[in-house]
Order: structure tokens, then sequence, then C-alpha cells
């Protein structure tokens, strides 16, 4: 047993039922800051009836999950998440043990920045014409929605990184809205992960359908490759050529793994962040301004943005960074106790449910000024340091940290200044949406843009 901080044994704070349960219900995520802010240093343990998770908020604490004694704490288990996101995509980088970290070493390679910038000109170019076909809406006035197009944008940046030329558009986009199943499905079971998978439950067939649609995509992609490698730089091809730890060549399914887990989550995860800035960046016109600013002077009414205009949209990263702290799509991290422990005097029991959240610790108040106002300064270069380096941890931390941290930062700044340098957008209907708490945070409905041209790309 290892301890987080002093070793008093006391008893955590219960949220029982009858008191949390409806407020939850309406409003979780509020629910559950309000409980830590109310709780300071505290474990918490939410009685939800037959799941009675600990809420671990506390920076410190955090750290000793995701790092300090993170051998104790795996998702292997049953926990809410894990035995869901399993069933897409395998025992391999989003499990635990050796086939997770043969696959992590397979798989990290391809994230890195090196790797990833030689890449940037081809993914830049896909966005830039993804863009353009907001211009017919754009000049109709016809609405269109944030998610559904920032989704189609992503999926066109990335398809180039993953599977080279060998998957056509509507193929791609097709995987895309699949996974959005697969995300949405799980949430009934997210909230229920007590019940066996022998119990039906809403989604559960919906998920299926949407895996099966998945594999009948790229299973004939991984065949053809692996028959037939003709190369390339994209990763399909490289998973399809890579060797395990005996000189064996991949089987199929390892490959195929490896291709939905990694597309699954870059895809997930980016669009549904990035389709929260568009409300959010009217409610502060003034931070909405020195963005607008800031694309048009680096890009100004440039075609394809480029990795050194990437450099200089400094105010564009913070933005980014600050979007990730109001609004992490990872807001829920859960791991299992694998043997007894202590977290900040309270005493854990093996098996029990941990869960970890960005979202709850990026707005604690005791280490967050104004933590419900969106601030981008607090990520500039010469801001305070940070009271904790898990204060803030949307990608995670430990040996479980996001691989797609440097993707992300590029390909978001790539859609954000490619987008904000050809278009300005008001949205239709005004307001916040509400959450959706599905595998990542969403908008709850959808968010429709009406989308005005700014400038037109620069002839080349
Ligand atoms: C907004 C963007 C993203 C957010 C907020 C995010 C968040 C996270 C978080 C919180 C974790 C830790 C999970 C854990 O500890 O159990 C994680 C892991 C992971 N992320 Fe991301 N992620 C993002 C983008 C991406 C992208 C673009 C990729 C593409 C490769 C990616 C691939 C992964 C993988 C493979 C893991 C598991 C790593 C491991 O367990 O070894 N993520 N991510």
């Amino acid at each position: 047993m290892t301890e987080s901080t002093a070793p008093v044994h006391r008893k955590p704070h219960v949220a029982t039922l009858r008191r949390t349960l409806p407020k939850l219900l309406r409003d979780p995520l509020g629910t559950l800051v309000g409980l830590a802010d109310a709780t300071p240093g505290q474990v918490v343990r939410l009685n939800l009836g037959t799941i009675r998770p600990y809420l671990v908020t506390e920076p410190a604490h955090v750290q000793h999950v995701l790092r300090d004694n993170a051998a104790n704490y795996t998702r292997a288990g049953d926990s809410m998440l894990w035995r869901s996101v399993r069933k897409l995509g395998g025992d391999g980088i989003l499990s635990e043990g050796p086939k997770w970290e043969a696959s992590r070493r397979r798989l990290q390679p391809h994230f890195t920045p090196k790797r990833l910038d030689a890449a940037v000109a081809d993914m830049s170019r896909a966005i830039s014409d993804a863009v353009a076909e907001l211009a017919g809406p754009a000049r109709d006035g016809t609405p269109v929605d944030a998610a559904a197009e920032v989704s189609r944008i992503i999926c066109a940046a990335v398809s180039r990184v993953f599977f080279g030329a060998k998957i056509d558009t509507a193929d791609a986009r097709r995987v895309v809205v699949e996974q959005n199943t697969v995300a949405t499905a799980l949430r009934f079971r997210l909230l229920a992960p007590f019940l066996p998978d022998a119990v039906p439950m809403p989604g559960d067939r919906a998920f299926r359908r949407a895996v099966r649609n998945i594999d009948e995509i790229l299973l004939p992609l991984v065949r053809a490759e692996r028959a037939n490698p003709e190369g390339g730089d994209d990763i399909l091809a490289a998973l399809a050529r890579a060797r395990d730890a005996d000189g064996n060549k991949l089987d199929e399914r390892r490959v195929r793994d490896d291709v939905v887990s990694t597309f699954a989550t870059t895809t997930e995860t980016t669009y549904t962040v990035l389709t929260w800035l568009f409300p959010l960046l009217e409610q502060v016109p003034d931070v909405a301004a020195r963005l607008y600013e800031e694309i048009d002077r680096v890009v100004g009414p440039g075609d394809v943005v480029t990795r050194e205009q990437v450099g200089e949209l400094r105010y564009t990263r913070m933005v980014l960074d600050e979007l990730l702290r109001a609004y992490p799509s990872g807001w829920l991290v859960p791991r299992t106790a694998v043997a007894d422990d202590v977290i900040g005097g309270t005493r854990i029991s093996a098996g029990a449910t941990i869960a970890l959240s960005p979202y709850v610790t990026q707005r604690l108040a005791r280490f967050w000024d104004r933590p419900e106002v969106f601030d981008p300064e607090r990520f500039a270069p010469d801001a305070p340091r940070r009271a904790h380096r898990y204060a803030y941890f949307p990608f995670g931390g430990g040996a479980h940290q996001c691989i797609g941290q440097y993707l992300f930062q590029l390909e978001a700044t790539l859609i954000l200044a490619t987008l904000f340098s050809r278009f300005r957008y008001r949205l239709c209907e005004p307001g916040m949406p509400a959450p959706q708490l599905a595998a990542s945070l969403r908008a709850g409905g959808p968010v429709p843009l009406m989308l005005t041209p700014h400038r037109q790309p620069a002839l080349a």
C-alpha cells in the first residue's frame, strides 16, 4: 500500500443517492464540480445505488493514481468506460498489460512531431479542400451544423495520415459516422457498468451494428495491405508491415484494432472539443476578435496554411489550451483499484472504481481563478506557473498519457486557421448547448451556424 498524502484514515465524504441523484440528473457536471469544491482535498464517494465510485479530483491525488501509484489503478477492470471501449478497439492501445505495451511501442513513433510535421502539407491541403465546400452554404445562406462540418473536415485531414489514398472519402466518413454511434450508444452502459453484457441495454444493438459496419469497411483494407504491402508512409501501411516481439507479422485483428483505436480517438475527441468553440466564442467577443485578428495577420487570405504559420499562431494555441480546460473531450478517466490503497487519508478497497475527471479538476475554484470564465490568458507564455502539474490534465498523464496531443494541436490549429481565414459565422440558436456525457464530452444538440464569406483564398 502506498500513500498519496498524510496517512490519516478518514471516511470519504459520501454523496448520498437521495440528495445527489436528482442534481446529478439535472446538471451532472455542475454537481460534480460543486461536490469537489465543497470537499477540498478529499475523496468523494458517489453513492449511486449499485455503483459507488470514488471521485478523485485533487491534483496531488490525480498524480497518485495516474503516475506515482499507477500500477495499482488499471483500465483492465470492468470500470465504467473501458469494457465498452475494448469491444470497439480490442485489447490493444486502449487496454492494459503486455498487449497495451506492445501496441503503444508500435504506435507512438507515428505520432511524434517529426513524423507529423512531415505530413502537414498534405493535411493542410486536405483541410483547405474540405473547408472550400462551405463556400456554397455561405453564399446561399444555408445553415450548417458545426459538429457535422468539423467532423467532415477532420476526417479529410487525418484520413491521409492513417490510410494514404487507400480509403475513399465516403468510406472514411462512414467510419466516422459509425464511431459516432459507438460513442453515444455506450453512454447507457457508462451509467450502468455493473450490468453484465447478457442484460440488454438501450444502445447495445446500435453499438454492435456500428462495430460491424466499421469492420466491413476497414477489414478489407487491412487484408489487402497485409497481402500486398505497397508501402507508403501511412499508418495502415506501417502496421501491416510491423512485426511482433517474436518477429512475426501482426495478425489482421491486431492491425485492425490499432487502426480503429487511433482513428476513432483522433476523430471523436477532436471534433467534439472543437464544436464547443463556436458557441463559446460568441460569449467572449474580445477573445473572438483577437483570434480573428491573429489569423488574418498570420494567414491572410492564404490558401493552404503552412507549418511555419502554425508556429506563429500563438494566441490560437492559447485559445485551444483554454478550450481543453473548459471542455476536455476526455472528461472522464476511470480506473479500477487492484489492491487496497489510501488516497488523501481515505482507504480505497481493492476492486473499487476510481473516477478521475479533467473537467472537474480543471474547474476547481482553489486551483483556477474564475474557473467558469473562458480566458485564454491563463495559457499566455508569461502567465504564472500553475499550482500543480495535475491541475490541468486534458491529455491524461503517466504511462497512458495521450499519444495524440501533438496531432490534435496541429490539426486543430490548421482547421481554425483555414476556416476563420475564409469565413465568419453567427449561431442560429444563441447560447451554450447543454453537454451530453458520452465517451467524450459533446454538445447535446446540433449547433447550427450561418456562415458568411470573409476572404477568399488567393489563387495559387
Ligand atoms: C482533444 C483531443 C484529445 C483529448 C482531449 C485526448 C484525451 C486523452 C486522455 C485523457 C487520455 C488518457 C486516457 C487514460 O489515461 O486512460 C488519452 C489517451 C490516448 N489518446 Fe488521446 N486525446 C485527444 C486526442 C487524441 C488523438 C488525436 C489521438 C490520436 C492518436 C489520441 C490517441 C490516444 C490514445 C491511443 C490513448 C491511449 C494511450 C495509452 O493508453 O497508452 N488522442 N487521450
